[in-house]
């Protein structure tokens, strides 16, 4: 069987035996100095002023969501646009929140939202805040995407948890928003076991994150941003300031092994990418001979595809169920991500008023005609050739 995991960490075993000497030597395995110099370090890999690190994706997208909100950038009821096909946890902390969220169509060839579908979207809706996902390492248009969210005032969030590391034009996605999340599970492009983290510029929002994060107090702030906040609700007692609660929060910080991981990890990120680079770029190729059987995906507006699995999307429903049989016991296939959004359950539960949006869209048919199989850097050639001979002989 071809895994779609092959691993829980890069260089697995020494990542391992250093990981049980620093539990056994650690002071402390809460939050503390091991997560804080992560967030350095990812926040200078990715190119980012500021970085939040959370103990997962999904918690990373709660948090961003809970963090627009405390600031006042969005509101509640405020219609919140999202890449009709991405993970559950993109639209769920929007609904959770109390925002309309609607789903907007993606492009065949790229899997992803372009400024195409986002200006016929507007024609029908007025959107406040736009959570975009950048599917499996791909993006369209996003720098237009950008610009039409920059005319319309539509704040720009980028889910960027399945492309970390892939470049357009130039730049890494997760850079081209306002702030952007990413997820360190295992099988992710780096792993934490469990892991999340928010990028922004904006000095505001990384102090809010860290609110949000632990309870909503003040006490992993810098201290000028806690005694300006002391200062507003005239806390002036030490005593009391450490159980003031200043706006709301959760829970949702990883703790000093999920930032051990991380700086193990991020050594080895740049090797990862390119691994999975050059199996995505063996596999596009053969892939791309068989265009009776499945639809081209373009790619070749990206300077670096950085994907953890490989999307195939079928020329029919019949070409796509004869591969699910064809791969049984041999290779391990998902659906594409979390399909279509609005067909999901929880979906029609909550936002009954736009489940019907996507009735003949791209997100539909990729649900009907698509699926996936890992790219991971482990991967041999001799499994990428079972792969390619299963696919297209
Ligand atoms: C687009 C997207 N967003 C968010 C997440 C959630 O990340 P996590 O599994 O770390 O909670 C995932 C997970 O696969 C994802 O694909």
């Amino acid at each position: 069987m071809i895994k779609l995991i092959k691993s829980t960490f890069y260089n697995e075993k020494q990542t391992k035996e250093s990981l049980c000497k620093f539990i056994s030597e650690a002071k402390q395995l809460s939050l503390g100095p091991e997560c804080n110099k992560f967030e350095k370090s990812f926040a200078k890999w990715q190119g980012r002023k500021y970085c939040v690190f959370f103990n997962s994706g999904s918690s990373a997208n709660l948090a961003i969501v809970q963090a627009l909100l405390n600031l006042g950038i969005i509101k509640k009821n405020d219609l919140a646009g999202f890449s009709a096909i991405t993970w559950a946890t993109n639209p769920m902390p929007l609904i959770q929140l109390g925002l309309q969220a609607v789903p907007i169509d993606v492009e065949l060839d790229t899997l992803n939202m372009s400024s195409r579908t986002l200006i016929d979207f507007l024609k029908k809706h007025s959107i406040k805040l736009l959570f975009l996902t950048n599917l499996l390492g791909f993006c369209d248009d996003i720098d237009q995407i950008k610009k039409v969210c920059d005319q319309n005032k539509i704040t720009l969030i980028e889910d960027n948890c399945e492309s970390l590391g892939t470049i357009y034009k130039g730049k890494k996605l997760g850079n081209y928003s306002h702030a952007s999340t990413f997820s360190f599970f295992v099988g992710h492009h780096m792993s934490t076991i469990e892991g999340g983290a928010v990028c922004t510029d904006d000095r505001e929002i990384y102090i809010m994150l860290n609110l949000v994060r632990a309870h909503g107090w003040d006490r992993n702030l810098e201290p000028t941003a806690q005694n300006k906040l002391r200062k507003k609700y005239e806390v002036s007692s030490s005593f009391y300031s450490k159980y003031t609660f200043y706006d709301l929060g959760y829970n949702l910080r990883p703790t000093e092994i999920n930032g051990f991981l991380g700086n193990i990890q991020l050594n080895f990120l740049d090797q990862i990418i390119k691994k999975r680079q050059n199996n995505f770029l063996n596999l596009a190729k053969a892939f791309n001979k068989r265009l009776d059987l499945y639809f081209p995906i373009d790619y070749q507006h990206i300077d670096l595809v950085s994907n953890f699995a490989f999307p195939v999307i079928c020329r029919s429903k019949n070409i796509r169920d004869s591969l699910i049989k064809k791969c049984e016991n041999k290779i391990e296939i998902r659906p594409i991500v979390g399909g279509d959004m609005t067909h999901q359950p929880f979906y029609s539960k909550y936002m009954p008023k736009y489940e019907k949006l996507q009735m003949n869209s791209n997100a539909k048919l990729i649900k009907e005609q698509g699926l996936y199989f890992g790219n991971n850097p482990e991967m041999t050639n001799k499994e990428i050739k079972t792969i390619i001979k299963v696919f297209t002989k």
